[in-house]
């Protein structure tokens, strides 16, 4: 097999949870690192173990020994970052959210599709053992037709303007940092983009939403009821609805056990610890993507992307929330 080569395009929180896992991929490794700062990047490569260090995202993206670059930068910057990367002929696995709007994540994939390279959305979720069973589960019929999804992903964070979590400039706010995992959570399960989308926000003294409440209608009659934010420590979980019964899927966005309930009788149908953070399973199916010369997973389409843009586009429009690089359009 192929041994496909990732380099790592920001070397900050995230891409360091990341490389807990590197050292369990199967068909793949880490082959460089690049920051802003050479030092860093030095430091970083030497605490992962990762043969290359750069000093400039450039010289990452200049790298014969790198076939997908991992952008691992705040929202506002993975625009500028995957463009950058496949316009040197790299492909793209890139954090979420995708970028900030539809707009530019629209040139992101007109951008792949010149180059003739891969593009995904690290939505790492929909890659977990725990979730294929549910989509399975859902399937086989398990609960019957999915009629309602619930879904809340909120934590408390310690207030600071100057946090990505809450600096505009630095696309701050619930719905881009956790809102778009319930979102993806709801199209992955019912299959479809949103038909109609409406939601509420707080909007914190720095402008950006702290919590907010979203409601989703599908093709076919399906409704989700989504919260998200960054006030109050809530269970991150979801539930599925259907005729016959229901799942739950405590820590959906990165499970390990799924419960089903029928007839008032609730039974533990999938319980799997993984090892470390649980992110090889979407770096091992990026890889495979890229050897069988894909544009894109069919785990994680270009379309559920979109789709999960747009309904953050359209609730951002209704909170009159805009980011400063948006220059007054999202
Ligand atoms: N999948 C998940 O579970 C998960 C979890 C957390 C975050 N994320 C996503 O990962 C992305 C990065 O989040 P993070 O928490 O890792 O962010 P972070 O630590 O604040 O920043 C990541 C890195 O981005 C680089 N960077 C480049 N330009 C920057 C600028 N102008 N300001 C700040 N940093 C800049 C820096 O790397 P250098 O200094 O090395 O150049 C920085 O260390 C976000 O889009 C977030 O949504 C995903």
């Amino acid at each position: 097999m192929q041994t496909i080569r990732f380099g790592i395009l920001g070397a900050g929180a995230i891409a360091g949870r990341w490389m807990k896992d590197a050292h369990t991929l199967r068909g793949a490794r880490v082959t460089c690192v690049a920051s802003r700062n050479e030092a860093k990047a030095r430091a970083f490569a030497d605490a992962w173990g990762i043969p290359k260090a750069v000093g400039s995202y450039e010289d990452l993206v200049a790298s014969l020994d790198v076939d997908v670059v991992y952008v691992a930068t705040p929202h506002p910057l993975h625009r500028q970052h995957a463009l950058l990367a496949m316009r040197a002929g790299k492909h793209v696995l890139c954090e979420k959210p995708a970028a900030l709007n539809q707009r530019e994540l629209r040139d992101m994939l007109a951008c792949a599709q010149a180059n003739g390279v891969f593009f995904m959305e690290a939505m790492w979720t929909r890659f977990f053992p725990g979730t294929l069973r549910v989509k399975e589960l859902l399937a086989q019929g398990a609960i019957g037709r999915l009629c309602a999804v619930q879904a809340q992903f909120s934590f408390r964070a310690a207030y600071d303007p100057a946090n990505r979590l809450f600096a505009p400039g630095l696309g701050g706010g619930a719905l881009l940092d956790v809102g778009c995992y319930p979102i993806s959570y709801a199209v992955d399960m019912f299959g479809a983009a949103p038909a109609s989308v409406a939601g509420v926000a707080h909007i914190g003294p720095t402008g950006v939403d702290e919590q907010n409440a979203i409601s989703l209608r599908f093709p076919g009659g399906g409704v989700a009821s989504l919260v998200s934010g960054l006030a109050a420590d809530m269970p991150v979980v979801a539930a599925l609805y259907g005729e016959e019964g229901c799942l739950t899927v405590p820590d959906f966005y990165h499970p390990e056990r799924v419960l089903l309930t029928r007839a008032g009788h609730t039974e533990t149908v999938f319980d799997q610890p993984y090892e470390q953070e649980g992110f090889a399973f979407e770096v091992e199916h990026a890889a495979d993507c890229v050897r069988q010369g894909l544009a894109e997973s069919p785990r994680m389409p270009h379309s559920h992307s979109l789709a999960v843009m747009a309904a953050m586009d359209a609730l951002r429009a209704r909170w009159g929330l805009v980011y400063p690089t948006e220059d007054g359009h999202a």
